[in-house]
C-alpha cells in the first residue's frame, strides 16, 4: 500500500493505472476507521483493480468547532487496517492541499438538503459536497463507496454526481452493527462505557418499531420511537423522521411511498449519533 499526500502525486500514479486499463474505486473517509469503513474497502477491493481510501477530517463540513476538535484521529491504526484490507493507496492530504484557497462554492440539493441533517447542521452538506467533489476530481474513480448509515449523505452525493455530470457509480453499502445492534460509528469511541451500553437502546427501538408496520400508523411509530428513548436522561433527541427513501420528504402514511425509511439523530450524552431503519422497500 502506498501512502500519498499530494493531489499531483495521486494523479500521476492513477494515470499510470488508468493507462493499463485498471478500474479505480474510491472510499472517502475521515479516518478513525472501524469495521463499517472496512466493509466499504472490501467491496471496493472486490469490484476494482485499484482502491484508493482517503483519510481527511474535512473542516468545511463541521458547523461546530468543538465537534471538529473532538473528532477522533487514529492514522497509525487506520493505516494498519487498510493495509490488511488490501487497499492500494491511502491518500492523506493536509488541509492546505485540499483547500489551497477557501472554497466559496455553494451547492443546492433542494429538497434533499432541506430536511433532517440540513437544518440541524447548517452548511454541513455544502462542506461534504465541496470535499467529495474535490476528491472525485482528484481521483476520477469508476466507483465511489459510502455507508448507508449516512442515509441523507448518500442521496445528496448521488444528486451532486449527477449535477456535475461525473461518470462515477455511487455504491452504498449496508450499515454495519455491533452484536448489540449499535450502528458502527467513529463517534462510538467517544462514548463512555455506560453511554455505549445505553446507546444500544437506539437500534433496539428502531428494530422493534419495524415489527408494528403496517398495523400502526406513521405517527404512532414516531411516538413509539420517541417515547422509547425519552425515559433515559442520557438521550436528547434531535429528530426522528419517517421519510420517502428517494425524496427524503416526510410521509404521512405507509402508502405515500414505495421506499420508506426512519432516520434518527440523537445525542447520547455529548455524542451525536445517527442511525436509520427501512420500514418499506
Ligand atoms: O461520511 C464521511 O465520513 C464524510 O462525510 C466524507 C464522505 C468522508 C466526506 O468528508
Amino acid at each position: 500500500m502506498k501512502k500519498i499526500t499530494t493531489i499531483s502525486d495521486l494523479k500521476k500514479i492513477l494515470q499510470i493505472n488508468r493507462e493499463k486499463g485498471l478500474s479505480i474505486g474510491l472510499v472517502p473517509t475521515m479516518g478513525a476507521l472501524h469495521a463499517g469503513h472496512i466493509s466499504l474497502v472490501n467491496k471496493s477491493v472486490a469490484d476494482n483493480n485499484v482502491t484508493v481510501v482517503s483519510v481527511f477530517v474535512n473542516p468545511t463540513q463541521f458547523n461546530d468547532k468543538n465537534d471538529l476538535d473532538r473528532y477522533p484521529r487514529t492514522l497509525d491504526a487506520d493505516t494498519t487496517l487498510l493495509e490488511k484490507a488490501g487497499c492500494t493507496i491511502v491518500f492523506v492530504p493536509s488541509v492546505e492541499e485540499m483547500y489551497p484557497e477557501p472554497d466559496t462554492r455553494t451547492f443546492s440539493f433542494a429538497p434533499l438538503d432541506q430536511v433532517m441533517e440540513g437544518p440541524a447542521r447548517p452548511g454541513h452538506f455544502n462542506g461534504v459536497a465541496q470535499i467529495v467533489s474535490k476528491l472525485f476530481y482528484a481521483v476520477e474513480p469508476d466507483r465511489a463507496y459510502f455507508g448507508q448509515k449516512d442515509f441523507q449523505q448518500v442521496a445528496i452525493i448521488r444528486l451532486m454526481t449527477k449535477q456535475l455530470n461525473l461518470p462515477i457509480e455511487i455504491v452504498s453499502c449496508p450499515i454495519m452493527r455491533e452484536d448489540s445492534g449499535l450502528a458502527l460509528s467513529s463517534r462510538n469511541m467517544l462514548l463512555s462505557d455506560e453511554e455505549r451500553k445505553k446507546a444500544t437502546k437506539i437500534s433496539l427501538a428502531l428494530f422493534k418499531s419495524t415489527t408494528f408496520v403496517p398495523d400502526k400508523s406513521v405517527e404512532e411509530i414516531k411516538a413509539f420511537v420517541k417515547e422509547s428513548l425519552s425515559s433515559d436522561l442520557v438521550f436528547r433527541m434531535e429528530y426522528f423522521e419517517i421519510v420517502d427513501g428517494y425524496t427524503l420528504q416526510s410521509v404521512k402514511s405507509w402508502d405515500d411511498a414505495s421506499y420508506i425509511v426512519g432516520c434518527i439523530t440523537i445525542y447520547c450524552g455529548k455524542i451525536r449519533l445517527i442511525d436509520n431503519v427501512v420500514y418499506k422497500k
